[in-house]
């Protein structure tokens, strides 16, 4: 981000000037990237599964034991009144809640006054030819910061793994890394989730294993639900996903991203495939989105 991008701030529920956004160095999501997060998106001014973002917040909060100090109502207030302060229809809002000051040092206990940071920017999605044709991903071998602990699954802001996934995957020209961890099971995208089709039947690895639920995700379980396509949440070796007909990732800012490479394998018959178009149709049919498809658009000159 640049000092000449528009976006607007509001730290602790109050509107702040661009170069005035600033927080502390003491703060601990600076010192340890102690602090959970959340991106969310507007659709032509209304922001999408609202409330499902603030639940899944205070979720990944009582993983790692921070104490929201607003209530939920109170922080959807907010979250409206940062989406009101630019006047654009589509937006990216992140709300970052980090544990905020305490004693100098590791132990959290003493820092109880977490800090609310606000962002929105303009939203960035994925061009049409990247919904047309689909993109290439690469593979990545890692565990998560907080895999095989009890905060596994909360969105704690530290992304230095997904970080790190990225920036490898773009070093060959991929758009998304998919994470693979040690024993070879495929968990999710560096900021997305992993799905697979196979013979018909759609497969994402299952929360338990660690991935974030994604509110997308969640949509597309029940788009498949409506629309009668079979999806089951069980876990995907490496192998099964470089061998499948489909693949597509899912998340806020790309709703359904078809993959159609991954490292030197072309996925499928390297097009997009029917069942990803089906799903990310009936996801839009069940957000309440217009039904054509980014990507699909007829005279668009996008
Ligand atoms: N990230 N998995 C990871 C690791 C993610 O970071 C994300 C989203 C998802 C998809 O979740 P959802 O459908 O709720 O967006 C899965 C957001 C978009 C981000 O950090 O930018």
């Amino acid at each position: 981000m640049t000092e000449s991008e528009i976006f607007a701030v509001m730290i602790d529920g109050q509107v702040v000037a661009q170069d005035q956004a600033r927080i502390s160095v003491f703060d601990r999501g600076f010192l340890y990237g102690d602090s959970i997060y959340e991106v969310m998106r507007t659709y032509d001014g209304k922001i999408f599964a609202l409330r499902e973002h603030i639940d899944r917040l205070f979720r990944s909060a009582e993983q790692v034991f921070i104490d929201i100090p607003v209530s939920k109502d109170r922080l959807s207030q907010e979250i409206l009144h940062a989406a009101s302060l630019l006047e654009l229809p589509n937006l990216l809002i992140r709300v970052h809640i980090t544990r905020g000051i305490g004693p100098y040092g590791l132990d959290p206990t003493g820092a109880r006054q977490p800090t609310r940071v606000m962002i929105v920017v303009p939203l960035l999605v994925p061009s049409e030819d990247q919904y047309r044709d689909g993109i290439a991903a690469a593979l990545f071998q890692s565990q998560r910061t907080t895999d095989n602990t009890s905060a596994a699954g909360a969105k704690v802001a530290n992304y230095l793994v997904s970080l790190l996934a990225l920036r490898q995957a773009h070093a060959v020209g991929a758009k998304e890394a998919i994470i693979v961890d040690g024993r070879g099971r495929v968990l999710e995208g560096a900021s997305s989730n992993v799905f697979i089709v196979r013979s018909g039947v759609i497969r994402t690895p299952p929360v338990n294993e660690g991935i974030l639920s994604g509110i997308t995700r969640s949509y597309l379980l029940k788009a498949a639900a409506h629309e009668g396509l079979e999806l089951r949440e069980t876990s995907l070796t490496q192998t099964e996903l470089l061998d499948a007909d489909e693949v597509f990732v899912s998340s806020t800012t790309r709703e359904v991203l078809p993959v159609t490479r991954i490292d030197d394998r072309t996925i499928g018959t390297g097009k997009v495939g029917p069942i990803t178009r089906a799903i990310h149709r009936a996801f839009r049919a069940i957000g309440g989105l217009p039904a054509i498809l980014p990507g699909n658009r007829p005279n668009s000159t996008q």
